[in-house]
């Protein structure tokens, strides 16, 4: 990488969450002294985009999805923001193999991740390059935690994990919320796609991401993905993650997968369970189960259109491109700022060792914090030395490793082992 001029480009600067991204490396660059771009294809939107939030990039590189090797020849890394993966993200990460460049994207469109894998993880691993997906909100943070758990038994007891528990509570800004401040044209064309697409059916696989066919079959039996909604310990009703309860535990299970098999050992899968927590007393239980029951619901409709036939799927899919919003529809504004959020990992092993890890972050999980953790990302895979020396499809938790998770602090999301 040594001819590189650039250290990172963001590709897709003009989308909701691409803007936010170049607004973060904006910041970061003085701070680090990295050398970053935009790209896009049109420079004048680039240009008014950016303006409207107050950010002028040093150098805008034209790019078309079509033609992407203009970037991956100049940067160390790509931070790919052009959704729906399905339809545009192969062309990049093909470059990006090609032409040496470490990739990053926000994809949860798992079946999408698994043709990748099939395709590239061996030229990427050959390459000495990293092709690092799903590292927004789904699945960085629940991913880098649950890891943190795992090395912190394995550093205590010397023993791996047999379970763990993640939960997630919000707090949203005060007053109305409306559709475009929880979510982005982007997103929900990308979940169209998920299930349209080819190998739809691993859409709710929690082996999706395992290619060792063994290993697979233990996993759906260990931890399969169950949408009904249950009770945590401190008596938080959980129901199933939003916007789709199936992309982190493929990540979860890949990661585990892979630190196995670089081990030499037998992957023992981990019972691994997620949800979005509603907290409060006794009083509301019963209404908060119903609530829980509804969002279930949701998501069991969701695994009901991903196995149903092609000839359905891509018809509903056509539907969901045409009633959902497109592209440039989501949260914009100040309001980003006034989310907060956190995640609980209760994890045991087997001996029934305890430990828990805490992840408490600031602003929009979706596109704001997302924005951040994928911009210090990029910073990181640019620097030499700062991330494991591993190569090939990997994971946010096999790409980064725990050794530089204070830099996530600068993102404002903040790792710990409380117990
Ligand atoms: N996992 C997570 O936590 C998470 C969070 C946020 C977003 N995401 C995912 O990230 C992706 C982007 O989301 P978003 O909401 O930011 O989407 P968006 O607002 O629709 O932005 C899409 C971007 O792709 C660009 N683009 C589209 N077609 C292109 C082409 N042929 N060549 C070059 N650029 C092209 C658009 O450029 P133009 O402006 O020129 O059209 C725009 O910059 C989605 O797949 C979404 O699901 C995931």
């Amino acid at each position: 990488m040594a001819e590189k001029d650039l250290s990172v480009v963001v590709f897709g600067a003009t989308g909701v969450t691409g803007r936010r991204v170049a607004a973060y490396l904006s910041e970061r660059a003085g701070e680090t002294g990295a050398s970053w771009a935009v790209a896009g294809r049109d420079p004048a939107k680039l240009e008014r985009v950016l303006g409207e939030i107050g950010i002028t990039a040093p150098e805008t590189i034209v790019a078309d999805v079509g033609d992407p090797a203009s970037l991956a020849s100049r940067a160390r890394v790509v931070l790919d923001l052009v959704g729906p993966y399905t339809l545009y993200g192969e062309p990049v990460i093909a470059a990006c193999v090609a032409n040496g460049a470490h990739y990053a994207d926000l994809t949860g469109e798992i079946p999408f991740v698994r043709r990748m894998i099939d395709a590239y993880h061996d030229r990427a691993v050959a390459a000495g390059v990293k092709v690092v997906q799903v590292s927004g909100f789904e699945a960085l943070p629940p991913d880098l935690a649950v890891l943190l758990a795992a090395e912190t038994a394995r550093e205590r007891w010397d023993e791996d994990l047999s379970e763990a528990d993640l939960d997630i509570t919000t707090q949203q800004p005060t007053g109305r919320l409306g559709l475009a401040d929880l979510i982005s044209g982007g997103t929900l064309q990308s979940l169209a796609e998920a299930v349209a697409g080819e190998g739809a059916a691993a859409v709710d696989d929690p082996a999706a991401l395992i290619p060792d066919p063994e290993l697979a079959a233990a996993v759906r039996r260990r931890s399969p993905i169950v949408l009904t909604p249950r009770f945590n310990a401190r008596g938080d009703a959980i129901t199933p993650m939003t916007p789709v309860a199936f992309i982190n535990p493929a990540v979860i299970h890949r990661t585990a997968a892979l630190l196995a098999a670089e081990r030499g050992a037998k992957a023992e899968p981990l019972r691994y369970r997620e949800g979005v927590a509603i907290p409060g007393g006794a009083a509301t239980m019963p209404l908060r189960y119903v609530a829980a029951g509804a969002l279930a619901a949701m998501q069991g409709g969701f695994r009901a259109l991903s196995r149903a036939r092609p000839s359905v799927r891509e018809r509903s899919a056509s539907a969901l491109r045409r009633i959902f919003p497109s592209s440039g529809f989501g949260p914009s504004g100040t309001r980003l700022d006034e989310w907060s959020w956190q995640v609980a990992v209760d994890a045991r092993t087997a001996a029934g060792h305890y430990v828990r890890v805490d992840v408490a972050a600031d602003g929009h999980p979706g596109y704001l914090a997302t924005a951040k953790m994928l911009g210090e990302v990029g910073l990181l895979l640019a620097e030499d030395g700062a991330t494991p020396e591993r190569a090939g499809c990997l994971t946010p938790a096999t790409a980064l490793g725990t050794a530089p998770l204070d830099r996530f602090e600068r993102a404002g999301v903040r790792f710990s082992v409380s117990s």
